[in-house]
């Protein structure tokens, strides 16, 4: 097909399938002078350890400058494939280093398994709602996207019926996005004990695990079937998303078809933004940091869950998140968040609709507000805002 009766351009059948992602076209809207944005995925800036980024980075030019700005192995700096194996043993997980591949952001990781895993027609189960940065990964492979019944806690075992056959699960155990929630220890068990039954591989997607406010999450998925999941991580959320650092853990099967696909893709990740984390993370930084991050963020979830409760009519249901950067809304029957969104962002506040989030049967009566980049006030306001267009329309 071509883009146009002008043009000599023939797109490919892949890049049909891609779209601008909608949070993104909504993200141009909300970013009015004045409205209060509670739409917005990014990690707050306030979190990010500048001083520290800068005395290592000065370190890294200073003791092996030349080594950081060359080209690098494909499957990432050594010593950081360290750290991350051993941070793992600390979640329950045993990981061999060269199982580790540094990818540029989980993104990329979430790219790879596409690339590797998917044929066109073939089947992927996602949950409902499910990361839009996921379905849009997955989507140029052309997959057949399956999605598994859920509850408060995620993907219903008895519901994985359904996904039979499929290439595999992709699933969020811990403070989801978008819906905030995390499964409980039971659920990981009887989830990865139903998988494993019917020969569902898992793919696990944590970037959320470390911000916790009240007690670390249970054992990920992969710690109870190594050689049947995936798992993701990222640096985005415990130290900063510019970075573009995040990385993937597979089965040993699996780990040199990723790593061409890795070597096709992109070479390598910034041998140097490697070299200048490890530095910063080598001797336990992370053990002080996170908590700190952990602290402003429970705060300001404080914050909205309070706001919710002061001001949201009745009829709106929610689930306080035990860790993350989202609360998840679902407003009365008959109430379309898309058609309310632009008398909200009049009013002066911004939040995502839910409906993106779903691979099919979209909830039009939900939406995400994220707790984490405006300070409580200003949640405050947002919320109240919010508040006062629904009234609106539910009189
Ligand atoms: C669930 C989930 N997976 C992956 C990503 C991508 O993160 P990264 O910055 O590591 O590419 C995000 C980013 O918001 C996310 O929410």
């Amino acid at each position: 097909m071509t883009t146009s009766a002008s043009t000599p351009w023939l797109l490919a059948r892949r890049a049909e399938r891609m779209n601008p992602s909608v949070i993104r076209e909504i993200l141009k809207i909300t970013e009015r002078p004045g409205v209060i944005s509670l739409a917005g995925g990014l990690p707050s800036p306030d979190s990010f350890p500048v001083e520290a980024m800068r005395a290592a980075a000065a370190h890294v030019l200073a003791d092996a400058p030349r080594e950081a700005l060359q080209y690098a192995a494909s499957e990432g700096y050594g010593p950081l494939r360290e750290w991350v194996a051993q941070h793992l043993a600390g979640k329950g997980m045993a990981v061999d280093p060269d199982q580790v591949l540094i990818t540029t952001g989980s993104q990329q990781g979430l790219d790879l398994v596409g690339k590797v895993l998917i044929d066109a027609g073939s089947r992927v189960a996602v949950e409902a709602p499910t990361y839009l940065g996921a379905l849009q990964a997955f989507a140029p492979y052309e997959p057949d996207v399956v999605t598994v019944a859920c509850d408060e806690q995620g993907p219903l075992p008895q519901a994985l019926a359904a996904a039979r056959g499929a290439r595999f699960l992709y699933v969020l155990p811990n403070f989801q996005n978008p819906s905030g929630r995390c499964m409980s220890e039971a659920r990981r068990a009887e989830l990865v004990q139903a998988a494993r039954r019917i020969e569902l591989p898992i793919v696990e997607d944590n970037p959320y695990g470390d911000l916790w406010f009240d007690a670390e999450p249970p054992a990920p998925l992969a710690s109870r079937w190594p050689e049947g999941t995936v798992y993701l991580g990222s640096f985005s959320k415990v130290l900063a998303p510019g970075l573009r650092l995040g990385y993937v853990v597979a089965p040993k099967a699996l780990g040199p078809k990723l790593l061409q696909a890795k070597q096709a893709a992109d070479l390598h990740t910034p041998g140097f933004n490697q070299r200048v984390v490890h530095q910063v993370i080598r001797d336990g930084f992370l053990d002080d940091h996170v908590p700190t991050i952990r602290a402003r963020y429970k705060a300001q979830r404080d914050a909205m869950r309070a706001a919710l409760e002061a001001h949201m009519p009745a009829g709106c249901h929610w689930t306080v998140p035990s860790g993350g950067m989202f609360f998840w809304v679902e407003l009365p029957d008959g109430v379309d968040a898309v058609a309310l969104l632009p008398k909200a962002v009049e009013r002066g506040m911004a939040y995502v609709p839910g409906g993106a989030f779903f691979a099919s049967e979209a909830k039009a009566n939900t939406l995400r507000l994220s707790f984490v980049t405006v300070p409580p006030a200003s949640i405050e306001r947002g919320v109240a805002l919010l508040a006062q267009t629904l009234k609106e329309v539910v009189r």
